[in-house]
């Protein structure tokens, strides 16, 4: 009997930690647009951007996606070492609903210069990422997104289901399990500053979770 609640607590326990590993879409901050927008910053409830007066009624097919969709070519991170292979993100072949690259495209249809020079990533901010006119190296310079997490041909590697357990589990998308924007980042909670999905204690712990 004393064994059995034991377990139970420690159950319990489990269950309550891999609860909390999951963000609640509760602290919006920078991403509440405006100040008042809230979901509706990037999601549209019914018939796409139309909704809120853009043109393109079948970004709704994407996550409800409020945006126009980018069709610029970021380019793609590369190096004698890396092993998994990176897709580019971009071009004008648009994505399906399906597709694993939704999980960083959706990001840059705002922090790209092309759209809004002042919030695009890089290591300075107004050098625009994937923005031709500006010479920049768009996603060449910046960790690899739109490839497999896999172990097995990259051994300095944790193994895919460790990175997606625990109360720190980061989050790997479609049947590639691959890395994209939104494994680092939860766009819908700020708690941890820059929107990353766990603490990157000692500028180490997010980096370790994936690489040994
Ligand atoms: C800054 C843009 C932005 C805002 C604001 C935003 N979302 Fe999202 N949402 C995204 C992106 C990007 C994804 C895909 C990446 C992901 O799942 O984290 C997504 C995914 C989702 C999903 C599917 C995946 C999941 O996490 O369940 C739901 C449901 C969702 N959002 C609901 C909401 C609700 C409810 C709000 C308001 C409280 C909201 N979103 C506000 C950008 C946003
Ligand atoms: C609707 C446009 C929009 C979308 C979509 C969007 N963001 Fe943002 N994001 C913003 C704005 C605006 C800020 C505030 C920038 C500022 O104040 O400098 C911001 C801030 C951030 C920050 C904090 C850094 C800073 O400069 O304050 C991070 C990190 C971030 N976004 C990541 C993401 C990721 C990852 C995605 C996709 C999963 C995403 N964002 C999708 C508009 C957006
Ligand atoms: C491997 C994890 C990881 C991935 C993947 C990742 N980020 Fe980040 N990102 C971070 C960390 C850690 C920081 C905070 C440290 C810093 O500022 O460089 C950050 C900072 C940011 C910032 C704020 C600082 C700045 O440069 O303006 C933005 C915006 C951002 N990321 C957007 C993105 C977008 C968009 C993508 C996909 C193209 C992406 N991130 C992919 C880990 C990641
Ligand atoms: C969600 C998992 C994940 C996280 C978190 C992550 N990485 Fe990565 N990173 C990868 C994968 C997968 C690759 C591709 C490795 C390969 O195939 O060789 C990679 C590649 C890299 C590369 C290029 C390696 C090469 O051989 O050229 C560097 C450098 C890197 N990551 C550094 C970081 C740093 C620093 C952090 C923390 C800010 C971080 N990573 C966080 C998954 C991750």
């Amino acid at each position: 009997m004393k064994t059995r609640s034991i377990l139970i607590v420690a159950l319990t326990l489990v269950f309550a930690m891999s609860a909390s590993a999951q963000l609640a879409k509760t602290n919006l901050g920078a991403h509440n647009i405006g100040g008042t927008n809230g979901c509706k910053s990037c999601h549209a409830p019914h018939n796409g951007s139309v909704a809120t007066g853009l043109t393109d009624q079948s970004t709704g097919k994407i996550l409800l996606w409020d945006r126009a969709i980018s069709q610029v070519v970021y380019g793609t991170y590369t190096s004698p070492t890396m092993k998994n292979p990176v897709t580019e993100i971009g071009g004008t072949t648009l994505p399906t609903n399906t597709d694993d690259r939704i999980y960083s495209l959706l990001c840059m249809s705002c922090h790209d210069a092309t759209i809004t020079p002042s919030i695009a990533i890089g290591a300075t901010k107004n050098i625009g990422s994937g923005d031709a006119a500006t010479s920049s190296y768009g996603l060449r310079n910046d960790h690899p997104v739109n490839m497999a997490h896999n172990a097995t041909l990259q051994p300095t590697l944790n193994a895919d289901t460790i990175v997606t357990s625990g109360t720190d589990a980061l989050a790997l998308f479609g049947a590639n399990k691959t890395v994209q924007c939104a494994s680092c980042h939860e766009p819908h909670n700020n708690t941890n500053g820059d929107f990353l999905r766990i603490a990157n204690t000692n500028g180490t712990a997010l980096c370790l979770k994936c690489h040994k």
